[in-house]
C-alpha cells in the first residue's frame, strides 16, 4: 500500500508542486492549507510523514507540531518542517517542537524526496522493530530474485545442516499453497500454516502453534506450508502471519524462513525485523538484476545492507553464464556462496523426502550448503 503524506502549506503553489513531485514517486497525498485544517487531517488520515511549513496565517508549523506531538498516537509520525526561514534559531524551535528534521525553502525536489525517503525508512524500521518483540531468535530469511531458483531447496538444507549440528532451529515455511519444503523433508500432507491460519479468530499462542510443528530426524522443527493452491491467498493475511512468527521467535535460539519471492506486506516486514537476509540469484542478466532491483528496494524499506548475502545458485550445466565478477560488480558486494548444478541430485531428494546433505553429504553441493550454513551461524553468534 502507497504510503501517505500529509503536506501543509499555506501557499498554493509550494502545496501543488511538492504534492504531484511526491505523487509521481508513488505517494499518497493529503494536503492542508492552514495550520487548522492540518490538525483535523492528522487523526482523520492518520498519515505516514507530514511535511509541514512554519509560517502560516492561522496557527505556525511549531505550534502544529506540538499538538501533533501531544496525542500519544502521533508521537513518532516523522514531521519534516520545511519553511522560509532559515535562521538556526527557528531550526532549534522546529527540533523542540518535536519535528524529525529541517529543510530550508526552496529546496531541491531531489533533496525533499531524499529526506522523505530516510525518513520514512527509518520510521518503517522502528515501527516492525517494535511489531516483533520478545524476540529470542536469530532470525535469517531467505527470499529467492526470482521464483524456482531452489530457494525452498537450499533453505530446508541450510535448516536440516544447522539442526544436526546441534542448534536449536525451527523452519517457517511461508508459502502457502506453494508448499514444497514438506515434500523435501519425506513429511506427508504439511498443514500447519494453515491449520493457524484458519482458525481464525482464535488468538496465536505458543501452546496452538507448538502443536504444529513438526519434527525431523536431523531436529529440525518446521512450520510447513500446504501445496493447496487456495490457500496462497492466506499470504494476504499479515497481521496473523506476523503474530505467528513472533510467536515461533520466542519458541528458537534459529528462525529460519522461506519467503519465496518477491515482496508482500507481510515478507517486507519479517525482512526488516530479521537479522539476516539471503537472496538467491542465478547467473543470467536479468535475475541479477532482478536481485540489485531486490536489495535496492530493501534499502528504501530501511534494511541496512550489512544484512545482505548473496548466494549464487546455478541449476544447469552451460558454459553461456555471467561471470561471478561480473554478477558481484553489479551487486556491489561479493557472493557468500555459491551452489553447483546437482540435477540428478536434487531430483533424487526430493523424490525420496531426504534432504541433500543428508543424502549425499559428500556431495560438492552439501559442501557448498554447509559453507553458506557457516557464513550463517557466524552471523549469529556475533
Ligand atoms: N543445485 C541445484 N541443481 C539443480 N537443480 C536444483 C538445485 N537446487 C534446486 N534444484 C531444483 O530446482 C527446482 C526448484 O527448486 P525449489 O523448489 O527449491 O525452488 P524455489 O525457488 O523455492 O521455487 P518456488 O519459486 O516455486 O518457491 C527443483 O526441481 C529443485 O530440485
Ligand atoms: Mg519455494
Amino acid at each position: 500500500m502507497a504510503e501517505k503524506i500529509l503536506v501543509v502549506d499555506d501557499d498554493l503553489d509550494t502545496l501543488k508542486l511538492v504534492g504531484m513531485m511526491l505523487q509521481r514517486q508513488g505517494y499518497t497525498i493529503v494536503a492542508a492549507i492552514n495550520g487548522t485544517q492540518a490538525l483535523s487531517k492528522v487523526p482523520a488520515e492518520k498519515p505516514d510523514l507530514i511535511l509541514l511549513d512554519v509560517m502560516m496565517p492561522d496557527i505556525d508549523g511549531f505550534e502544529v507540531c506540538r499538538r501533533i506531538r501531544s496525542d500519544p498516537a502521533f508521537k513518532t509520525t516523522p514531521i519534516l518542517m520545511f519553511t522560509a526561514k532559515t535562521q538556526v534559531d527557528d531550526k532549534v524551535q522546529g527540533f523542540e517542537a518535536g519535528a524529525d528534521d529541517y529543510l530550508p525553502k526552496p529546496t531541491h525536489p531531489a533533496e525533499l524526496l531524499a529526506h522523505v525517503k530516510a525518513l520514512l525508512g527509518r520510521s518503517r524500521q522502528a515501527s516492525s522493530a517494535a511489531a516483533l518483540p520478545a524476540k529470542k531468535a536469530h532470525m535469517v530469511c531467505v527470499i529467492g530474485a526470482k521464483g524456482g531458483l531452489g530457494t525452498s531447496t537450499l533453505a530446508v538444507n541450510i535448516a536440516v545442516t544447522m539442526a544436526s549440528r546441534k542448534q536449536d532451529v525451527i523452519l517457517l515455511e511461508l508459502r502457502p499453497g506453494l508448499g514444497i519444503a514438506g515434500a523435501l523433508l519425506g513429511i506427508n500432507k504439511p498443514s500447519g500454516l494453515t491449520a493457524l491460519m484458519q482458525n481464525n479468530p482464535e488468538p496465536i499462542t505458543t501452546a496452538i502453534v507448538e502443536k504444529e510443528i513438526v519434527g525431523h530426524p536431523s531436529g529440525l522443527r518446521s512450520l510447513l506450508s500446504s501445496f493447496e493452491p487456495h490457500d496462497f491467498a492466506m499470504i494476504q493475511q499479515s497481521a496473523r502471519i506476523e503474530a505467528i512468527a513472533r510467536v515461533l521467535a520466542g519458541m528458537t535460539q534459529n528462525l529460519l524462513i522461506d519467503l519465496g519471492n518477491g515482496l508482500t506486506e507481510i515478507s517486507a516486514k519479517l525482512l526488516m525485523a530479521s537479522d539476516h537476509v539471503i537472496i538467491l540469484v542465478e547467473p543470467m542478466r536479468h535475475t541479477v538484476t532482478m536481485a540489485k532491483a531486490l536489495v535496492t528496494d530493501l534499502q528504501t524499506l530501511g534494511l541496512a545492507q550489512s544484512k545482505v548475502d548473496f548466494v549464487l545458485v546455478n541449476r544447469e550445466r552451460s558454459s553461456l553464464q555471467m561471470a561471478r565478477a561480473k554478477i558481484e560488480e553489479i551487486l556491489g558486494q561479493p557472493v557468500i556462496g555459491m551452489i553447483t548444478p546437482a540435477p540428478e541430485l536434487a531430483y533424487q531428494s526430493a523424490e525420496s523426502g531426504v534432504p541433500i546433505v543428508v543424502r549425499d553429504p559428500n556431495a560438492m553441493v552439501s559442501d557448498q550448503i554447509r559453507q553458506v550454513t557457516d557464513r550463517i551461524m557466524s552471523k549469529a553468534r556475533s
